[in-house]
C-alpha cells in the first residue's frame, strides 16, 4: 500500500517547476492527480506543458488529468475544484502551488501588480480551499497545502544579494505572509473535521525556470543556497499524508525533524537525507 493510494489530488501550477515535481511525487505514491495551470500549451520561451506532465505521469504507471484556469480570474477559478473532481472523484489533497511575482520597490509597486499577486497568491488558494472543504469535511478526510516562500519574512542582514534585490521582493513576500496567516487560521478551524492545512516553503532556491531567470546569479554564486526540487516534493508528501496542523514549514527543516529520507520523484530511489547536495538540482526544472 502506497501513501496516497485511493486519494485524489489537485495541484495548481503543475505545468513545470515545483508543482510538477509535487504532482509526480504524489502520483508515484498512488494518488490520481489533476494538474492545473493557466494554459495547456507552450508558454513563450518556457518549456513544459500540462499535457506533457500528464503524459509523463501516465507513462510511469500513474493516473493524471489536466484542467486549466487562470487563477488571477475569479470566474475562471470558481469551478476548478468541481471540474477537477469530475476526473477521478472528490479532491482529498489540494496543493495551492501556483504563484506569480512582480518585482518592484515597495514604495512604487503598481496597483495592478499588487492586485494580481494577491489574486493568484492569496485569493485563489482561499477560493480553492473553500471549494474543496465541503467534501473533505463530509468525508472527514482532507489535506490542503499552500506553497509559501521565505520572502514572507524580511531577509536577514547582511543580504545575500544587493539591498535593492531584497526590497524588490517585498510586495510578493507580503502576499505569501498573508497566505501563511490564512493557513494558520484555517488549519485550526478545520482540523477538528479531519482536514489538515499547512504551508510549505523551500529553505533555499529551487532552480525552476522562473527562479533561474530571476535569482540564477545568486544561486551560481552561492551553491549552498540551491535546493533540489526533490526536497520540496518529499516535504509536500509528508504534509499531505500526515496529521500536521497549521505549520508554516520549511522543506529541509521539516524533513530533518521527522527524519524522512528524500526520494526521487518516481519514489523508487532514496537520494539521501534532508541535506542532499545541491548538484542534484543542477538542471533547470
Ligand atoms: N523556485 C523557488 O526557488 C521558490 C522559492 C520560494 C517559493 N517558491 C514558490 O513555489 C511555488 C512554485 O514556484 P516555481 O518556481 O515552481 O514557479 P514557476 O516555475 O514559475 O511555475 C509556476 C506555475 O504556476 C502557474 N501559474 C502562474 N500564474 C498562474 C495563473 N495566473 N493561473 C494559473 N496558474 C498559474 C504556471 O503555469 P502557467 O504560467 O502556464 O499558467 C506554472 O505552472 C510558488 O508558489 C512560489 O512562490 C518557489
Amino acid at each position: 500500500m502506497s501513501a496516497c493510494d485511493g486519494r485524489v489530488a489537485l495541484v495548481t501550477g503543475a505545468s513545470r517547476g515545483i508543482g510538477k515535481a509535487i504532482a509526480r511525487r504524489l502520483a508515484a505514491e498512488g494518488a490520481a492527480v489533476v494538474v492545473s495551470a493557466s494554459r495547456r500549451g507552450a508558454h513563450g520561451e518556457l518549456h513544459g506543458t500540462l499535457d506533457e506532465v500528464v503524459e509523463e505521469i501516465v507513462a510511469g504507471g500513474g493516473r493524471a488529468a489536466a484542467e486549466t484556469a487562470n487563477l488571477a480570474d475569479e470566474l475562471e477559478r470558481a469551478d476548478l475544484v468541481q471540474r477537477a473532481a469530475a476526473h477521478f472523484g472528490d479532491i482529498d489533497i489540494l496543493v495551492n502551488n501556483a504563484a506569480m511575482g512582480r518585482w518592484s520597490l515597495p514604495s512604487a509597486t503598481p496597483l495592478k501588480d499588487r492586485r494580481k499577486m494577491l489574486e493568484v497568491n492569496l485569493m485563489a488558494p482561499v477560493d480553492l480551499a473553500q471549494q474543496a472543504l465541503p467534501s473533505m469535511r463530509s468525508q472527514r478526510r482532507g489535506w490542503i497545502l499552500n506553497i509559501s516562500s521565505d520572502t514572507a519574512r524580511q531577509p536577514a542582514v547582511p543580504y545575500r544579494d544587493t539591498a535593492e534585490a531584497a526590497h524588490l521582493i517585498a510586495a510578493y513576500g507580503s502576499s505569501k505572509a498573508a497566505l501563511n496567516r490564512y493557513t494558520e487560521g484555517l488549519a485550526h478551524e478545520v482540523a477538528v473535521d479531519g482536514v489538515f492545512v499547512n504551508a510549505l516553503a523551500p529553505v533555499a532556491i529551487v532552480l525552476t525556470q522562473e527562479a533561474a531567470r530571476f535569482v540564477g546569479h545568486i544561486a551560481a554564486a552561492n551553491p549552498d543556497m540551491v535546493e533540489p526540487v526533490e526536497v520540496m516534493a518529499e516535504a509536500a508528501l509528508e504534509l499531505v499524508t500526515n496529521r500536521h496542523v497549521g505549520q508554516i514549514a520549511y522543506s529541509r527543516q521539516l524533513l530533518h525533524a521527522v527524519v524522512r529520507p528524500v526520494h526521487s520523484l518516481d519514489g523508487k530511489t532514496i537520494l539521501g537525507d534532508a541535506f542532499i547536495p545541491a548538484n542534484l538540482a543542477a538542471q533547470v526544472f
